[in-house]
């Protein structure tokens, strides 16, 4: 057998490895492979009750339903909160109308902006910002702690497969520029300030 000269061998690779990586049916697949990602993620957001406190609440004709309109936009940013209730004995939380403003021990958490939009949602996160958030229980995996009632002990079951899925689906959703507010500490712990 003649021997092929290694420098020819080097480049048939090359060429082969080009050939693969611009190959419109290589590219296809990759798009598909996307397609049924989102498809996979909406499915997962669906079952998985992120519209319950993602999507603000307005009443319709059969009663309070999530607002598909500002879907996953979070609380939103013209709704302002009186201070939450005195909650006494087994009470232990409010929430409001909307269900994106969660009173309780940990003070008011307000639901995030779950859209791409840049500046007030997930447009500038990653995959790894999103998994590490859910993995953690840490803001992009290492800032603050995530508050309740944001179920992150059942989320951080989901597998990367999934969470990589939900995250390709949020990304696919219309941005909504909605700046959701910071959380409030506890009352007790601001009158003891
Ligand atoms: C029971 C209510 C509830 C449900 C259900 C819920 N969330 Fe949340 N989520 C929250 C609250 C409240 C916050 C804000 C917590 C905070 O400010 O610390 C939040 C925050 C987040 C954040 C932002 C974390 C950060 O650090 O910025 C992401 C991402 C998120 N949720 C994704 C999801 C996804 C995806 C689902 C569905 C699989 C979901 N949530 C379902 C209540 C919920």
């Amino acid at each position: 057998m003649k021997r092929i000269p290694l420098e020819y061998a080097i480049l048939g690779v090359a060429v082969a490895a080009t050939l693969a990586v611009v190959h419109p049916a290589r590219a296809q697949g990759a798009a598909e492979r996307t397609a049924d990602q989102v498809k996979r993620g909406q499915y997962l957001v669906s079952t998985s009750a992120c519209h319950d406190c993602h999507t603000p609440w307005k009443m319709g004709p059969k009663g309070p339903e999530p607002d598909m309109t500002r879907a996953l936009s979070g609380h939103p940013e013209n709704v302002a909160m009186p201070p939450p209730p005195k909650l006494e004995g087994p009470w232990v939380g409010a929430m409001a109308a909307t269900m994106t403003a969660w009173a309780g021990p940990w003070g008011v958490s307000f639901t995030a902006n779950l859209t791409p939009d840049p500046e007030t949602g997930l447009g500038k996160w990653t995959k790894r910002n999103f998994i590490e958030t859910i993995r953690t229980g840490r803001h992009m995996g290492r800032g603050r702690e995530v508050l309740p009632p944001m179920p992150i002990a059942v989320y951080r079951n989901f597998t990367d497969a999934d969470l990589e899925a939900i995250f390709s689906y949020l990304q696919s959703l219309p941005a909504i520029r909605n700046r959701v507010p910071e959380p409030l500490p506890p009352v007790d712990a601001v009158a003891a300030k």
